[in-house]
C-alpha cells in the first residue's frame, strides 16, 4: 500500500514513517509495559528486529505504516494497519502511543479516529477491526470513543508469560458513523 500520506488532525498528525521514528520507536516497542499490553514475547527487540519488522510493512502492499505527532510536532507514536483486503474492504488497525506520559491525554483516540476515516474515506474500507488484549482497558475504551464495538471475545486465545489470555474483537463499520473529519494532503 502507498505510504508517506499525511493526515491532519485537530491536534494530532498522522505523517509518513521517517528518521526519529526508526530510533524512538525501537525504545517504545520495548517498554516492559507496552510489551505487557502488546505482545507474546516478553523479550526486548533487537534492533535489526525492529527494523526487519516495520520494512517488512512498509513494503507490503496491504500494510500501512504511520508516524504519529502532537500539536508540538514531537513524535509520540506508531499506527499501523494491516491485512487490507479490497475484496471485503477490511483491515485491521494497530497502535503505540510510546512515551507513558502522553498517555490518557487524547492523543490515541484521536489518531485512532483519523486512521479510521482514512481509510473509510480514502481506502473504501467498509469495516476495522482491533484486536485488543482483554486487560489492556485503555485501549478497548478508546476503541469505544472512536466508535468501535465489541463483537467477541477469543477465550485463552494466546499463551503470553505464562499464562492464556483473552482478546477482545473490536469492530467499526463506514455505516456506524453519521461522518467522518479526516481531511488527507
Ligand atoms: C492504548 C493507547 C493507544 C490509548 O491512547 P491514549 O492516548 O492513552 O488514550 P486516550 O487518552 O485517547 O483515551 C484513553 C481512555 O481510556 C481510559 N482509560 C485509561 N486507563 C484505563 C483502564 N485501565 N481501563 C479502562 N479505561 C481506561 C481513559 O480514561 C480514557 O477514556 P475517557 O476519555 O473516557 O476518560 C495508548 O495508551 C497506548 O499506546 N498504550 C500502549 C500500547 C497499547 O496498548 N497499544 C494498543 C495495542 S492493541
Amino acid at each position: 500500500m502507498a505510504q508517506g500520506v499525511t493526515v491532519q488532525g485537530e491536534r494530532v498528525c498522522l505523517c509518513p514513517f521517517e528518521d526519529v521514528f526508526w530510533t524512538e520507536g525501537l525504545d517504545w516497542y520495548n517498554d516492559p509495559e507496552i510489551i505487557a499490553l502488546t505482545s507474546d514475547d516478553m523479550n526486548p527487540l533487537e534492533e535489526e528486529q525492529f527494523r526487519a519488522m516495520i520494512q517488512m510493512d512498509l513494503d507490503n502492499a496491504q500494510s500501512m505504516v504511520f508516524g504519529i505527532r502532537n500539536e508540538s510536532d514531537v513524535p509520540i507514536g506508531i499506527g499501523m494497519i494491516r491485512s487490507i483486503d479490497q475484496v471485503h474492504r477490511g483491515c485491521d488497525l494497530h497502535i503505540t502511543i510510546g512515551a507513558r506520559d502522553h498517555w490518557n491525554r487524547g492523543y490515541g483516540a484521536e489518531a485512532i479516529g483519523l486512521m479510521r476515516d482514512y481509510l473509510f474515506q480514502c481506502l473504501d474500507m467498509h469495516k476495522v477491526i482491533s484486536t485488543p488484549f482483554a486487560n489492556n482497558g485503555r485501549m478497548v475504551r478508546c476503541l469505544e470513543k472512536c466508535g468501535f464495538q465489541k463483537e467477541g471475545v477469543l477465550r485463552d486465545a494466546l499463551w503470553v508469560d505464562g499464562r492464556y489470555i483473552d482478546v477482545v474483537i473490536m469492530g467499526v463499520i463506514n455505516s456506524d458513523l453519521p461522518h467522518t473529519s479526516a481531511d488527507r494532503s
